[in-house]
């Protein structure tokens, strides 16, 4: 790798939701300790990078995103001593960490915000948005459409309303006050001085408000986030931000500014595009989105993922694509939540491994650095039958004993039930299970992650579509220095036979899967047969 390649555009991301991820202690909520105890494992999986989702204090209104101390650590969890250790035990494998960065938000149980609703004439007041009327801000649409019905709640004691953008009880802060600016700046200073590797900064887009306008990526917000950005490149260089903001590509690009904003932002929109290409056996919407994808800065990276904690967005694709996918991934309606599906990976590709293969395969191949969610990478299934985001969130599954080696606590116990149907049940996918065998999905996963990270020109290469007339196969090429990777995926569930050619590249190529030549193919003329939902992944190095 050049000296120059920033770590994060040649990594594997995994998100891991500390709570689901291992007991150590029998409480039934999976802690930091037992983390440290899984490192090996995902060392071995090949994992560069952890997000943990938050671990601070937090009554769990919204499942730690609502923090109402953010220099402790959630007991249940267990203390500083226990993450300093973490983060130790992590870099000693080569690994990194970033936590979640929550700014736009509290707790309504933070010290701030018990002041601030105390009396209108609190030191604290104003750091909240409060307003005497409601209809103010009345362009900025609501997130959380199955819970609230207003971004306003009155405040019986001081007579008005206060703003938010998720739940009621997670008050926005106000950014304007420029004590709330530098306070998030001494947070992120505490955790950076602790060792960590970075934050995923929550909800970016929403940080300021302003009269007339829809109250997301607003120039205010840009400012502060270069303001943030500056300071970290200044004390913690190698450090680095990842934004959520689930907006088009077009307005995420302002998130990477001139390369003094974020160093990654999420791709939103490529996700459901992957769902829709599959189930239609048609590559127009994954063609269409990756059309509106800007170039980004040299120094910046997509994060790119096909499901997270939360459900599955459909916040970026139109309404008859949401209708549609709805219809075709959510078939029963607690399988819907606000604008999106609360369903895994694996259920959702009706556990068929050739489709869950594929969809990584499409995925890993693309720009862009991965994000693996926890479980998906054993497939693991939902229950939908778990209020808000809850189902996809249950406990990891180890091995096949009792809760499925996620804790020794008495099942009723448990922070959440473990998965115990007859496809996704415990006994069936759990890691033990699938760790020996070679053609688990692990096996698979495990695979795909040593072959990204070794082809750099992945995680580097220019982006290019072939021209192939049949519209049930996706390839592209991706190039860099002296070498070419094509990527040709078959989204259909007919054997397709699969002609290009391509200029400038010479000899037979590599077939990765396969690592030998493959035949028939000279020059840049491909041909090759691909059964249904296969991929292929081809090398070219040219000698000088
Ligand atoms: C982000 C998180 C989500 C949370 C929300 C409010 O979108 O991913 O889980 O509910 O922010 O903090």
């Amino acid at each position: 790798m050049s000296l120059q390649t920033p770590w994060y555009k040649n990594a594997i991301f995994y998100e891991v939701n500390v709570r689901a991820y291992k007991d150590s202690n029998g409480d039934g909520h999976g802690d930091l300790q037992g983390l440290i105890q899984k490192l090996d494992y995902l060392k071995d999986l090949g994992v560069d990078c952890l997000w943990l989702m938050p671990i601070y204090h937090s009554p769990l209104k919204d499942d730690g995103y609502d923090i109402s101390d953010y220099y402790n650590i959630q007991e249940t969890f267990g203390d500083i001593s226990d993450f300093k250790l973490l983060i130790n035990e992590a870099h000693q494998r080569g690994i990194r960490i970033i936590t979640d960065l929550v700014m736009n938000h509290t707790s309504d149980q933070h010290p701030w915000f018990q002041a601030s609703r105390s009396s209108k004439d609190s030191p604290f007041r104003d750091y909240y948005v409060w307003s005497d009327d409601n209809t103010k801000y009345d362009l900025t649409r609501i997130i959380f459409l199955d819970t609230e019905e207003s971004n306003w709640t009155f405040d019986e004691k001081t007579g008005q309303y206060y703003w938010h953008r998720f739940y009621s009880s997670q008050p926005d802060l106000n950014f304007d006050n420029p004590n709330v600016r530098q306070a998030m700046k001494d947070i992120m200073k505490f955790w950076l001085d602790m060792g960590i590797d970075g934050f995923r900064a929550d909800a970016v887009p929403y940080l300021f408000e302003r009269e007339g306008t829809i109250n997301e990526n607003l120039p205010e917000t840009h400012t502060y986030l270069k303001e943030i950005r500056a300071y970290l490149d200044e004390n913690y260089p190698d450090r680095i931000l990842l934004a959520e903001a689930n907006q088009w590509p077009k307005d995420v690009l302002a998130y990477f500014g001139d390369g003094d904003e974020f160093h990654m932002g999420f791709h939103f929109p490529i996700m459901p595009r992957i769902y829709m290409s599959l189930r239609k056996q048609d590559r127009e919407s994954l063609v269409w989105i990756m059309r509106q994808t800007p170039d980004i800065p040299d120094n910046c990276q997509w994060c790119t993922f096909l499901r997270n904690h939360d459900e599955l967005t459909l916040e970026m694709v139109t309404e008859e694509e949401r209708q549609w996918m709805w219809k075709e991934y959510a078939p029963n309606p607690r399988m819907r939540l606000n604008l999106g599906i609360r369903r895994r990976l694996a259920p959702l590709l009706e556990n068929n491994p050739n489709k869950i293969h594929l969809a990584n395969a499409i995925l890993f191949a693309l720009p862009g650095t991965p994000i693996i969610y926890y479980g998906d990478e054993i497939g693991m299934g939902d229950n939908i039958w778990l209020d808000d985001r809850n189902g996809v969130r249950t406990p990891m599954q180890w091995d096949d004993s009792k809760n499925a080696g996620f804790s020794s606590a008495n099942p009723e116990n448990l922070y959440a039930p473990v998965i115990q149907d007859e496809t996704f049940g415990y006994t069936k996918i759990n890691v033990e299970n699938q760790i020996n065998n070679p053609l688990s999905l692990l096996n698979f996963m495990k695979k795909l992650i040593y072959l990204r990270k070794n082809n750099l020109t992945f995680s580097l290469g220019d982006f290019q579509w072939l021209n192939i007339t049949d519209p049930a196969i996706v390839a592209f090429s991706r190039s860099y220095q002296n070498e070419t990777m094509v990527a040709i995926n078959n989204l259909s569930d007919q054997v397709k036979s699969v002609q290009t050619s391509l200029d400038g590249v010479n000899g037979k190529p590599l077939d990765l899967w396969s690592t030998m030549p493959l035949p028939n193919s000279e020059d840049g003329q491909i041909n090759l047969t691909l059964q249904p939902n296969q991929f292929v992944w081809l090398k070219y190095t040219s000698s000088q």
